[in-house]
């Protein structure tokens, strides 16, 4: 059984003081949710107060990015020792950062690498463009970036990593992909890239989230399908209705 995992990315969104203010409105509501992981993924300069916010509760935090240096002249960028101390996950890889800061398969690699020599859970976005998908080259692509950024990673910690499948057309564009197509390929070409490296034991132990306009409306749904274990969300993790979600994608027995 794998735990559900609702994981908030916030963007470049709140200042500090907001941060802290929301985190208040929605911690006890997330922690009621014992069988649900729940993340919070606040901007750097809040990842501290977030962390500080949530104590005490089952609530995660992650980081949005980090760089795969241990520390030197990198201007602008956060090692993973500076992020360790507030953080249990870090993003890496969102389609955002491959489009417009220069990310890379090869740079994602490195960063999951140093994120796991540091006891970080990475949550590794991979996704196709709508060009892309429409010139029928999904399976492909996804499978390619999957097996990229888990090239030269073991067995035992590719089990513990988290893969967040998020179509580029989709994401923050209220058109999300159908529970049958996002979990097509969650289950056939994410797991089966996995299962290609590490053997179908390990595909099956790894937590693969859908990510692109998920709400507390479709959220269900996608929950309903075998293969999905959560959702990365976007602007739906900014307002109460990140509460709402984490409560539909509890289990149901
Ligand atoms: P969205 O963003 O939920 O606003 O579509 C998802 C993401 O970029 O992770």
């Amino acid at each position: 059984m794998r735990t559900p995992i609702i994981a908030g990315n916030w963007k470049m969104n709140k200042t500090v003081d907001e941060a802290v203010t929301f985190v208040r409105e929605i911690r006890s509501g997330l922690n009621q949710q014992q069988d649900v992981d729940s993340v919070l993924c606040p901007p750097f300069v809040a990842l501290s107060a977030v962390a500080d916010a949530v104590r005490g509760t089952k609530v995660g935090v992650g980081a949005q990015n980090m760089y795969f240096e241990e520390k030197g002249a990198f201007t602008g960028e956060c090692s993973p020792a500076m992020i360790k101390p507030f953080c249990q996950y870090v993003i890496l890889g969102h389609s955002e950062r491959r489009a417009y800061f220069g990310e890379t398969d090869e740079t994602v690699n490195k960063k999951v690498h140093a994120a796991l020599a540091h006891g970080l859970t990475p949550i590794i976005c991979v996704g196709e463009t709508l060009a892309q998908n429409e010139a029928g080259e999904t399976q492909e692509f996804v499978s390619g970036q999957v097996k990229a950024a888990f090239a030269g990673v073991p067995a035992d910690k590719a089990a513990g990593c988290i893969i967040a499948y998020e179509p580029i057309w989709a994401i923050g564009t209220g058109k999300s992909a159908t529970v049958a197509d996002a979990g097509r390929i969650i289950g056939l070409t994410v797991r089966g890239a996995i299962a290609d490296i590490y053997g179908e034991e390990t595909a099956q132990k790894l937590r693969v989230q859908y990510g692109g306009s998920a709400n507390p409306s479709n959220i269900a749904d996608y929950m309903s399908h075998p293969d999905i274990d959560g959702a990365l969300v976007g602007g739906a993790s900014l307002k109460m209705d990140f509460v709402a979600m984490v409560k539909a994608a509890a289990p149901r027995s």
